[in-house]
């Protein structure tokens, strides 16, 4: 019998598709399509070194790649229980959650569809996602630390700074020449107080035909979806932000679209004039969430029946 090594080295499942590259006889066959093959070298592999979570990952994507998704999952949710830091198992996770088109796309698609006047985007980064504004929309980015790569349009201005920071010192509507926000996307830091305070903030200067995007509403996995940042991939828990939005705003619309990696939420019917009781509930919702986190961080099976999303196949 071959040893698992033959099969599968250490390593080797940093990236699924560097599966293809390896030179094992299961990466051989993954590249060259023989998926059942690669499959059966694998499953080998799993038997052979059970505490090898590559080899579990290894049996996912030949799953996967055979169609049989429910299989692929359950290897690698083994292999994410054996090594809850091996990356590529996650992005391949949410790929299964979410088979469907990523969240910048839905973003372009919502860009073009609503034609905001004004774009908020919390969170830039790189620029990927406020690059999807119209050249025609005024576009305003707040991040303490951009590392814009994107090309921007002219009308779109990002400010260093953090976003608690940027609504202290700024008054938005008027630096939008007196409009307010359309459109905002949230996706800063990942703690669900700093993104309530992102959304109240954001609420204030809508309208109740303005749209929030949410991102990373959908837990993916316990190690994921916590407050502390343990793994590279993090959505941390802005899940609960949706939690709240629900409980304690039965008035404004409150949706989750299953799009990869970690969902999107949408929220609409915005009541920039609810300073008083639904305001002050959220504020004290948010509190009163903070001191009873200790516990709760759901895995996102738990959480699927408290966060239906559309589209999950
Ligand atoms: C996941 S990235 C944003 C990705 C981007 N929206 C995209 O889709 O390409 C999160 C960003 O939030 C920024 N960030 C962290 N804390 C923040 C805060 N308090 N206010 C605003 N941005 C923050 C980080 O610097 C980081 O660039």
């Amino acid at each position: 019998m071959l040893p698992p090594q033959s099969i599968l080295p250490a390593r080797c499942a940093q990236n699924p598709n560097t599966f293809g590259r390896t030179p094992t006889r299961a990466g051989i066959d993954l590249r060259t399509g023989r998926f059942r093959e690669a499959l059966e070298h694998f499953e080998r592999a799993r038997m052979l070194d059970p505490q090898n979570a590559e080899c579990h990952f290894g049996a996912a994507v030949a799953h996967r790649d055979l169609g049989a998704n429910e299989a692929a999952r359950e290897c690698c949710e083994t292999a994410l229980a054996l090594d809850p830091g091996l990356h590529p198992a996650h992005g391949f996770l949410a790929s299964l959650n979410f088979p469907g088109p990523l969240y910048l796309k839905i973003i372009a698609m919502l860009h073009s569809h609503l034609r905001p006047r004004t774009y908020l985007e919390i969170g830039v980064e790189t620029g990927q996602s406020i690059a999807l504004a119209r050249r025609e929309t005024r576009a305003i980015g707040i991040d303490p630390e951009p590392k814009i790569t994107e090309r921007l349009a002219p009308s779109t201005s990002i400010h260093a700074t953090t976003s608690d920071e940027y609504f202290a010192a700024h008054d938005v509507r008027a630096e939008f020449g007196g409009l307010p926000i359309d459109l905002a996307f949230i996706d800063g830091m990942h703690r669900f107080e700093f993104a309530l305070r992102d959304f109240m903030n954001i609420e204030k200067h809508s309208t109740p035909r303005s749209t929030i995007l949410i991102h990373d509403c959908y837990p993916l996995s316990r190690h994921t979806a916590e407050r502390e940042r343990r793994t590279t991939f993090w959505s941390g828990d802005i899940w609960r932000l949706i939690l709240i939005l629900r409980k304690y705003r039965p008035d404004l619309s409150v949706k989750v679209i299953g799009t990869a990696p970690t969902g999107l939420g949408v929220v609409r019917d915005l009541d920039p004039g609810s300073t008083s009781s639904s305001r002050t509930t959220m504020r004290s919702s948010g509190s009163f969430w903070r001191s009873t986190i200790r516990c709760s961080t759901p895995t996102s099976r738990e959480c699927w029946p408290s966060i239906p999303t559309t589209g999950r196949r």
